[in-house]
């Protein structure tokens, strides 16, 4: 019988009984994390009714300058996951040190990194955001995690997942058994499977980076755009398209649905320099995403999942999607 249809929450339940010695902590997280997001969804959906658009006039210790929601989002997250007892510790985009879990509430057994809300820079432009998340396990024994705690490897995580709030709301999941995506459906409050299995197609005709940055890219990016842009007229014989929304989450769900090529590589501008996105809580989660989805994600020269991590806020460079196109970009960084 097909899964299309089920609850998150039966989903959740059913995975956890494949597992025999399951204690149903995960499965209390993911649905922790399922009731963030259901708010999320709300308050982005109504943040110009009530207010909550627009700058905050501060500025995170990654020098960006804050909405008022990714605030606010990053306080229901915490809100929301901070009590139950599934957590040992949390990290967040906004936040400079990891966050502890109250004295007076019960810890768990593992840690998270999130993005409370990605590509923030477009919620005032009514295009897609999301929140993406990691979850690691916290060594046994720990009465208080450090930050050394969360300096896993991405191949360390046991579940990762984003939800993009678009035209619909949806729930993009591992656990390190394929991908699966779920529909919120509004009107009854849950996220309902409508995606099992997704499997990013090998080949591509369609590339996204921000061509903005050009002239700061290193050679084998340069190489592999104008072959692109050479289209039918070049070596690569076809004509490629173009995407750029600038939240990793829509071009992410993007790659997953119709294939495709995503890059925010290594560049020498000043403020990408050694690459944008963040290592912990939006390259790592998507990096096994998309792996499990049957992608490949690369800094060019070396598996994303595979850097141990040196600080919460570390940035790398990230080319992930379609299995051919990547390995093609990975081939051009081994030549020089
Ligand atoms: P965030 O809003 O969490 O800071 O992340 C934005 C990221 C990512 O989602 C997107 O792909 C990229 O930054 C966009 O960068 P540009 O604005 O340089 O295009
Ligand atoms: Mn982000
Ligand atoms: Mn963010």
């Amino acid at each position: 019988m097909s899964d299309i249809g089920k609850s998150i929450t039966q989903f959740i339940i059913e995975q956890q009984r494949l597992h025999q010695n399951s204690t149903g902590e995960m499965s209390g997280l993911l649905n922790d994390i399922v009731s963030a997001c259901k708010k999320i969804s709300h308050l982005v959906n109504r943040s110009g009714i009530i207010g909550i658009d627009g700058v905050a006039g501060s500025e995170n210790i990654q020098g960006e300058k804050q909405k008022k929601l990714d605030i606010i989002t990053n306080d229901v997250m915490v809100d929301h996951l901070n009590w139950t007892g599934h957590l040992a510790a949390m990290a967040s985009e906004e936040i400079e040190n990891i966050i502890q879990i109250p004295a007076n509430k019960p810890k768990g057994q593992y840690l998270i990194a999130f993005d409370p809300l990605d590509g923030s820079s477009n919620i005032d432009i009514n295009l897609s955001v999301g929140t993406i998340f990691s979850i690691l396990r916290c060594p046994e024994d720990i009465a208080e995690p450090t930050v050394e705690h969360f300096m896993q490897q991405g191949t360390k995580q046991v579940c990762a997942g984003f939800c993009v709030y678009g035209p619909t709301t949806m729930m993009i999941l591992t656990t390190g058994q394929g991908v699966n995506g779920f529909t919120l459906d509004r009107d009854v409050g849950e996220f309902i499977l409508t995606h099992p299995d997704m499997m990013i197609p090998k080949d591509t005709a369609e590339f996204a980076i921000n061509m903005s940055n050009q002239r700061f890219w290193e050679a084998p990016v340069q190489r592999y755009i104008d072959e692109c842009l050479q289209g039918e007229d070049g070596v690569r014989e076809k004509n490629f398209n173009m995407r750029w929304v600038a939240s990793m989450v829509a071009e992410v769900y993007r790659v997953l649905t119709r294939g495709g090529i995503f890059m925010y590589p290594l560049d020498n501008k000043p403020t990408t320099q050694g690459g944008k996105l963040r290592l912990l809580y939006e390259a790592n989660p998507m990096s096994f995403i998309v792996e499990q989805a049957g992608g490949i994600s690369s800094t060019g020269y070396e598996r994303i999942m595979d850097i141990q991590p040196e600080s919460v806020h570390q940035r790398v460079p990230v080319v992930l999607g379609s299995k051919n196109e990547v390995e093609r970009i990975i081939s051009y960084h081994k030549k020089t």
